[in-house]
């Protein structure tokens, strides 16, 4: 039958003009002539069909299937192989030769000094907090009992954002202290309390070699029934020779904060002079109000440290500007 013979000619020319093909091109020029839904040869066969017998057409479709299938599965068999072999297998580098070892950074003193506070005060009960850099002016002031009078609160000491406004519709600043945590802490949960929280404070001061517009603070808040300034200064004293060694010397000056009554401004010595590291107090009865605690029933300390300072100690860095300069030269030597 010349239909059938038409067939088999198809399938051994396009089988050769496969395996012949050495390139994804090639083959996919192959398939275009034979498979193709358009011009391809196989549509040609197909109408052949139409032209078979009634006897011989279930033969002529099998016939044609079969045809068709065997040409597509080599089709594919080739691809694969010709794929595979495009693939360049011969390493264009000496496997044998040693490495190039890439250079890693160090963590930064600042990280690490935070990481060594948050497991030091996790050994002494507290537990770590997260508050947000952005501020609206209740938790950076009014429930910190800053009346809106305090110099603290003067938009020249403050970095205000012009272009942003809280939730409640009044203005927003990056926090001045993260005294902002306590009130967000107690707003959420109950007495008693016992945390830290660690971040980022922002203040526009002239930079120097102790003074820096951004910083890092530690606040630390305890509340509870009979909590003590004996308890806080004990804690602090605990913690500073903990970090830095028993022979660091603390001590305790009489001061004035608006949300501690007493306060307590904190130094350590430094060489032959003292060096102020943060401030600390009892809560006043004031905060417990506005975070709705009852000030008969509880009592708190509280207490901010600045980090730099530790850092600074503890790696005996003499300018906190260096910590922010990037200078791997100086990074590698912490
Ligand atoms: N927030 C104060 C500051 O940044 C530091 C401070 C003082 C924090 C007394 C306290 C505190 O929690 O009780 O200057």
């Amino acid at each position: 039958m010349d239909i059938l013979k038409a067939f088999d000619e198809y399938e051994s020319t396009a089988l050769l003009a496969i395996e012949a093909a050495t390139s994804a091109e090639q083959l996919e020029q192959v398939r275009i002539e034979f498979l193709g839904q358009k011009k391809g040869k196989l549509r040609d066969l197909q109408s052949l069909i139409g032209k078979a017998s009634k006897e011989e057409k279930p033969a002529v479709g099998k016939r044609f299937n079969e045809v068709r299938t065997s040409v597509a599965d080599r089709l594919e068999a080739q691809a694969a192989s010709v794929t595979c072999e495009a693939v360049d297998l011969e390493p264009s580098f000496d496997v044998t030769l040693p490495g190039t070892v890439p250079q890693l950074g160090t963590l930064h003193p600042v990280t690490k000094t935070i990481m060594r506070f948050r497991e030091l005060m996790g050994r002494f009960g507290f537990e770590v907090v997260e508050g947000p850099e952005l501020e609206d002016e209740r938790h950076n002031f009014e429930a910190l009992n800053i009346p809106n009078d305090h110099p603290a609160r003067d938009p020249l000491d403050n970095f205000y954002i012009a272009t942003a406004k809280s939730t409640s519709g009044g203005p927003v600043l990056l926090r001045s202290q993260t005294s902002t945590v306590q009130i967000r802490t107690m707003e959420n949960q109950p007495p008693p309390i016992r945390i830290v929280s660690l971040g980022r404070v922002y203040r526009p001061d002239t930079i120097d070699r102790t003074h820096s517009c951004m910083f890092h603070q530690m606040e630390g808040l305890m509340v509870d029934r009979n909590v003590t300034m004996a308890q806080l200064k004990t804690l602090l004293t605990l913690f500073a020779h903990s970090f830095l060694g028993p022979d660091v010397k603390i001590r305790f000056r009489p001061s004035f904060f608006p949300f501690t009554e007493p306060s307590v401004e904190v130094d350590m010595k430094w060489g032959d002079s003292w060096m102020e590291i943060g401030g600390a107090g009892m809560v006043d009865p004031n905060v417990f109000r506005a975070v709705g605690y009852d000030p008969e029933e509880v009592t708190g300390f509280a207490f901010g440290l600045g980090i730099e300072r530790f850092c600074m100690k503890h790696f005996e860095v003499d300018d906190i500007r260096r910590f922010y300069e990037n200078d791997v030269r100086f990074l590698n030597q912490l």
